[in-house]
């Protein structure tokens, strides 16, 4: 079952400080340990300026992930921009089309346990991160 919690429309440089924070927040509701929800944060980051930058702003949606026997927190990163041709080259560490260190694709999916990339020229891009709360 997923359980909406918070949409965040990212729209200027300050709307990424609130995606952070929205992360954060939810990731502390949902008793993420604190190594777990700064990976979310920073990948969240990463995926937001992504966002903001080559897709000309977008929605976040975050979920709570809740299945029989474990909790999770998804967040989906969706704009209506140019897209991109070759998804498996914009994952390529050092891949910048602009002007960045190209790290932040590959960097956000090493952080996080399932990361899902759909974008074709002209569809937008939709890319989509989840983790799971670590049992103790
Ligand atoms: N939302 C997006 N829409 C279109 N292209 C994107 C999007 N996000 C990433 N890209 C493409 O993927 C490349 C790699 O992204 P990333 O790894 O974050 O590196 P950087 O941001 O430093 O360029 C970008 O340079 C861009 O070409
Ligand atoms: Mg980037």
């Amino acid at each position: 079952m997923n359980i909406p919690l918070e949409l965040v429309s990212v729209q200027t440089d300050d709307d990424l400080s609130r995606v952070r924070k929205a992360v954060s927040t939810c990731a502390s509701s949902l008793s993420f340990d604190v190594m777990s929800r700064t990976r979310l944060v920073t990948a969240a980051s990463e995926l937001a300026r992504n966002m903001l930058k080559y897709g000309g702003g977008g929605v976040v949606q975050i979920e709570k992930l809740r299945e029989s026997s474990r909790v999770g927190l998804r967040a989906t990163f969706e704009d209506q921009g140019p897209g991109m041709a070759d998804t498996e080259k914009a994952l390529t560490d050092g891949f910048s089309s602009g002007r960045g260190l190209g790290l932040g694709l590959g960097g956000a999916r090493r952080l996080v346990d399932e990361f899902l990339l759909d974008s074709q020229p002209g569809r937008g891009t939709k890319v989509s991160i989840a983790t799971w709360v670590r049992n103790r």
